[in-house]
């Protein structure tokens, strides 16, 4: 694949705060990460029920579903998850510039990896909230919804995350979710608690 040169940014002609008062609306990504059964697309789409009930304009991209187009092109192993969330990064960029409350559901294993995507936000003045949805590996293995920890666990997938690869928690999220002490509700009002805090909603 080659780069593309003699290429230059057209900054357009509405301002970031001009597109923010027109909408009445800040835009924000919440940056979901933690392991496979984690909670994180659970407590994603609980959130984005919650946003469109207080008529706030929000999106959500989860891993998944986003292997299924965008990114159908990678894979599991550690380049491929680097990429997979430098573009998600550039992605929820877009997004949250839109003046939308971008909700990211992504394993996101790396810090470096989020450390980048956080750094574009704040580059663009926007705020990169970054939530560890937080479940202990013993815990996400019993609860193994489709099935993959036992796959990993009897060799059926390699490169798996908590068993064959790396999961490196945050070390400081803005928000730390506990979910095998929280239910849903509880997590939802706790990012609700701080988005209000913030001015968000
Ligand atoms: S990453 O690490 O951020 O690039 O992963 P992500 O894009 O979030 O995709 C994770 C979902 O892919 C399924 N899956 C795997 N997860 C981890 N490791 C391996 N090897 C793997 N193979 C498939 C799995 O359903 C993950 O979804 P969640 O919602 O996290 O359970």
């Amino acid at each position: 694949m080659s780069m593309a040169t003699n290429i230059t940014f057209h900054p357009g002609s509405i301002s970031h705060s001009e597109r923010s008062q027109s909408l009445r609306q800040r835009g924000v990504t919440i940056w979901f990460t933690g392991l496979s059964a984690s909670g994180k697309s659970t407590i994603a789409c609980a959130l984005e029920q919650h946003l469109m009930h207080l008529k706030k304009f929000s999106y959500r991209l989860d891993g998944d579903n986003i292997r299924f187009g965008l990114n159908k092109d990678l894979g599991f192993d550690e380049k491929s998850r680097n990429e997979n969330i430098r573009r998600i990064g550039e992605v929820s960029r877009l997004f949250a510039d839109s003046c939308c409350i971008c909700l990211t559901a992504f394993i996101s294993p790396y810090r470096a990896d989020r450390a980048i995507a956080r750094e574009l936000h704040n580059e663009s003045g926007l705020e990169f909230i970054e939530v560890f949805v937080d479940a202990p590996l013993d815990v996400v293995e019993q609860r193994d919804p489709k099935g993959l920890y036992k796959k990993a666990r009897a060799g059926e997938i390699k490169d798996f995350t908590g068993i064959s690869a790396p999961y490196e928690p945050p070390v400081d999220p803005e928000i730390h979710l506990k979910t095998n002490e929280s239910d849903v509700t509880d997590c939802v009002r706790i990012i609700t608690d701080y988005l209000s805090g913030k001015g968000y909603i």
